[in-house]
């Protein structure tokens, strides 16, 4: 991420280098922090910076903070006027990425919940290098945390060491990412995205209760292949070796948008990377990211700078 003017902290635009908490905050010493991941796109022709499904974004955040017990009541209104708010002070007129955290501040216990500070950052940002060429990931010896020990349905930072160790190792390995198991040996998903196949005609998804990040971009992507590509999209546990017998793998996440897997464990996946499905798809989800083609929701954007304040 480049380096913008400001963070918005609590509501107030604080200049990049002063955006600090205490290093006793709980959000240290004990990880307790939530946060969402959200894009914005700039389109051109329309002269607008779109945010892309951004209430879906902030409602989940409500989840992460109700379920971690923080003691906060973060209203979608505010938040979402705060976020307009820092884009338009940092002048943002290019693609984005955004961080919206709630954090626990306060002394260092691992029972804090409170205070909460919500904290905001944006910034220019790429998409994947993988787009054309596709990734090579390795099922990763880590197992993926589960709902009865870190949730990863709860966006929080204490899940992405599971991920991190997963990730290292691969990169270590020679792999470009990851892919982790479920305690069943189950498919998960990688340490910043899903996964999906696809297979004999249909495209696969493991279900959200196969330790898995209930993602935006799933769902987003579960619609698209429905309305765009009439497939609709089975949602069921996957097997490690289903991923070597796909026709097409590719992994989807805000960050990584719709990013093709050229090879797993270095078995290439079956049709080269992108596959035609996943290239269709990804179109889809550009097209509706910058609200242009044929794109189908609207209803998915915020604009950043014809919004009313
Ligand atoms: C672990 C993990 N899984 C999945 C996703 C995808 O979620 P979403 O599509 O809501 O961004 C992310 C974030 O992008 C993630 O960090």
């Amino acid at each position: 991420m480049s380096k913008p003017k400001y963070i918005m902290m609590n509501g107030e635009l604080v200049p990049f280098d002063d955006a600090k908490i205490h290093v006793l905050a709980p959000a240290v010493t004990y990880a307790m922090t939530v946060f969402e991941g959200i894009r914005a796109y700039w389109t051109e022709e329309k002269q607008e910076l779109y945010l892309f499904r951004l209430d879906e974004h902030l409602l989940r955040l409500r989840q992460s903070v109700k379920a971690m017990r923080f003691d906060a009541d973060l209203s979608v209104e505010t938040m979402r006027n705060q976020i307009i708010e820092l884009i338009r002070a940092n002048g943002h007129r290019e693609n984005i990425h955004l961080r919206v955290m709630a954090l626990v501040e306060g002394s260092p216990s691992v029972s804090s919940v409170g205070p909460v500070s919500l904290v905001i950052t944006a910034g220019a940002y790429p998409s994947t290098k993988w787009v054309d060429s596709g990734m090579n990931v390795q099922v990763s010896s880590w197992q993926r945390v589960g709902d009865t020990t870190n949730p990863p349905r709860i966006k929080a930072t204490a899940n992405y060491s599971n991920g991190r160790f997963a990730m290292l190792q691969a990169q270590q390995d020679g792999y470009d990412s990851a892919i982790m198991l479920t305690r069943d040996g189950k498919v998960a998903e990688t340490p910043v995205a899903t996964v999906l196949l696809v297979r004999r005609g249909e495209i696969v998804a493991p279900g959200v209760t196969e330790g898995i990040l209930e993602s935006i971009t799933r769902d987003t992507i579960i619609q698209l292949a429905h309305e765009g590509l009439d497939m609709k999209v089975v949602e069921r546990p996957v097997d490690r070796t289903e991923l070597y017998a796909a026709d097409e793998v590719f992994a989807c996440g805000s960050g990584w948008e719709v990013t093709p897997i050229a090879t797993i464990d270095r078995i290439p996946v079956g049709i080269a990377a992108p596959g035609p499905i996943t290239r269709r798809l990804r179109e889809l989800y550009m097209d509706e990211v910058h609200g242009r083609g044929g794109a189908r929701h609207p209803e998915w954007l915020t604009p950043v700078w014809q919004a009313k304040s």
